[in-house]
């Protein structure tokens, strides 16, 4: 994920923005940069890859002054490269922009921009804000960058510096996180704390559509709307530097569970035209009739992504009635599976660095199959050798576990089942924007889920001393049982197997005695009373159940032990909250049972080995 450092003061700003970034290395990037005002001209510098790579450019060629703004650049529009990293600036050079996050309509405000004459070196959508800075400049940065601001739809945090007013620092957010850290003469911008906790522990953290105006001597807080002044508390950070990586949360993976909200936003944001909410994909580069003339789709992934192409499979046929087979991508390899020309592969992987997807690819393309990637790592082997690819803004993801990655997976799998239902003609409009308004409400509600955790919790450390459990669903819920499963029993270690619900009766029944742990998923309202007759089969033999439901049903409590609800969905696309749970029993499970929950035993993040 992108990083943003910024400072005013009168020490050397360019060491403390670079000692700023390398603190916010743990959040990943490919490319950093910074800018400087020496007095006299706004100088930059700005390098593809690690920081050691700007440090030693800046070693050679320091830019000094301290008036700065600095960033790492976690590619999303544009490759990573020098041209594409931050900080961008405008023709004159007057305004420099560091930026995390999408602005939705830089392609609009980009075409207005270029049809007045202005020339853009990168591929960038921050670029566009630093052009429009300069076209709407009226003498006054602070209403100037509100005025701009309103024009931008999307999810954004900037930080903003001016030749033309070198005394003071605008940071801006607008959903992505930005913090303002408050010194003795001297003030800072990041977008986490540990980039600044060296120099203060006392921040303002910004809420969305607020602007702080820096400058040597104090911090104005204000409304981007209203103009507004705010008046605001000072928060003290009392973190360590490792809690303040990992944003106050125990871990990684539980920071990365509560970015969920974010992550679906992020991924869905772009890609929705608002007026006709129908799905847009620009970044394929296929034709609506290409995309129309595929009969077969392979879903070929790993793991959790693997799980998340389960989901997929089940949508889009729903919405297409095109056959999908999901395939686990050490058996797809070695299979030699049947293609034609109108057979698409899927390929899904969280890294794009996946050994077993990268072959499976390769294999694929070999034999003339196009090739579509869902990856979260621009830049990744699976993004550069796929024939086309849709990225998941899910942020990079740390821990082992993958979380936040295989919701945003199986959003732009939905993304991309609402698009290829556009192209074959097999939804109507009215039934596609039905979808895409309750996509859309999707990150509200996994905020509603993450806000009561108390029955799982208690689930989890009852669970904690058992040698084994069972997952139940069918259907959609059948296939969010299996990555509920293989989460638990990644970081807890607890045996676990997710059984389609009408299949237990062929054997694993044997297995279900007095006081075994079941975990039943009964959201599938065509499949509800089947569930119930299998949820009685495991209770007669003395199964503690733990059911989960939607909203508003009061029938389930009747027949098992204890009852989470999660939000009403549309029944197909209750996956993306259903997960939400199981990751959080898996983790208090796993806390409970005093484990490294980042670091589970014998795994890496990433397999590139066969
Ligand atoms: O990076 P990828 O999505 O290709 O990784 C695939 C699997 O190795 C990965 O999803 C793995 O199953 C996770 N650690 C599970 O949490």
């Amino acid at each position: 994920m992108c990083g943003i450092v910024g400072y005013i003061g009168e020490k050397n700003a360019q060491q403390i923005i670079v000692e700023g970034l390398r603190k916010l290395e743990y959040r990943g990037y490919d490319s950093a940069g910074v800018a400087v005002w020496t007095g006299t001209e706004l100088l930059l510098d700005k390098a593809e890859g690690r920081l050691a790579v700007l440090e030693e450019r800046l070693r050679q060629k320091p830019l000094s002054g301290s008036l700065g703004i600095g960033h790492t650049r976690w590619a999303t529009h544009g490759k990573p490269s020098d041209e594409n990293a931050h900080p961008h600036t405008d023709q004159s050079g007057a305004f420099a922009v560091v930026h995390n996050g999408i602005i939705e309509n830089y392609l609009a405000i980009k075409e207005e921009l270029l049809a007045k004459g202005y020339t853009f070196k990168s591929e960038t959508d921050t670029e566009v804000i630093a052009h429009l800075l300069a076209d709407m400049y009226d003498g006054d940065l602070v209403s100037t960058v509100k005025r701009a601001v309103q024009r931008m739809r999307g999810a954004y945090a900037l930080g903003i510096m001016s030749a033309h007013e070198p005394d003071k620092l605008v940071a801006v957010r607008l959903a992505s996180p930005l913090i303002v850290g408050v010194g003795s003469g001297e003030n800072f911008i990041g977008s986490d704390i540990p980039a600044i906790l060296e120099h203060t522990r006392d921040v303002y953290i910004l809420n969305e559509g607020e602007m702080a105006v820096l400058t040597r001597s104090g911090v104005e807080l204000l409304s981007v709307e209203s103009g507004e002044r705010i008046e605001r508390e000072l928060f003290h950070v009392e973190w360590d530097l490792v809690q303040a990586e990992k944003g106050g949360y125990d871990s990684f993976m539980l920071k990365e569970i509560f970015e969920q909200p974010q992550a679906v936003r992020d991924t869905i944001g772009p890609r929705i035209d608002e007026a006709n909410k129908r799905v847009v994909l620009p970044e394929l580069k296929m034709s609506d009739e290409e995309l129309a003339s595929f009969d077969r789709i392979y879903i070929v992934a790993c793991g959790t992504s693997m799980h998340a192409g389960l989901v997929g499979k089940e949508l889009i046929e729903k919405l297409t009635r095109v056959p999908v087979e999901v395939a686990i991508a050490s058996e797809f390899r070695y299979r030699d599976p049947i293609v034609t020309p109108r057979t698409l592969m899927i390929v899904i992987s969280q890294s794009g660095e996946t050994a077993d997807t990268l072959a499976a690819l390769r294999e694929a393309k070999q034999k003339g199959v196009k090739v579509l990637a869902i990856t979260n790592v621009v830049g990744s082997s699976v993004s550069r050798e796929a024939d086309e690819v849709l990225f998941t803004w899910a942020g990079p993801e740390v821990a082992v576990a993958s979380t936040k990655a295989y919701t945003s997976q199986v959003v732009v799998l939905y993304l991309f089942g609402l698009y290829l239902a556009q192209a074959k003609g097999t939804q109507t409009t009215e039934q596609i924007a039905e979808v895409v308004e309750q996509l859309q409400q999707l990150p509200a509600k996994i905020t509603a889920v993450l806000q009561d955790t108390d029955g799982v919790r208690r689930f989890a450390e009852s669970i904690k001393d058992v040698t084994s459990l069972f997952f139940i669903g069918r259907g959609l819920d059948y296939a969010v049982s299996l990555e509920g499963s293989l989460k638990l029993k990644e970081i807890s270690y607890i045996h676990s197997e997710a059984y389609a619900a009408g299949e237990l009766k062929h054997g694993t029944l044997a297995l279900i005695e007095e006081d075994v742990p079941v975990i039943a998923l009964v959201t599938q309202p065509d499949l509800y009373d089947k569930m119930i007759s299998n949820i009685v089969e495991v209770k007669a033999r003395g199964a503690r159940v733990l059911g989960f439901a939607q909203e508003g049903d009061t029938e389930l409590a009747k027949t098992v032990d204890q009852v989470v609800h999660i939000p009403a969905t549309l029944p197909f696309l209750s996956p993306v909250l259903t997960v939400i749970p199981l990751q959080l029993l898996a983790y208090y499970a796993s806390v409970a049972r005093g484990n490294d929950v980042d670091k589970p035993r014998n795994l890496a993040k990433s397999v590139t080995v066969e």
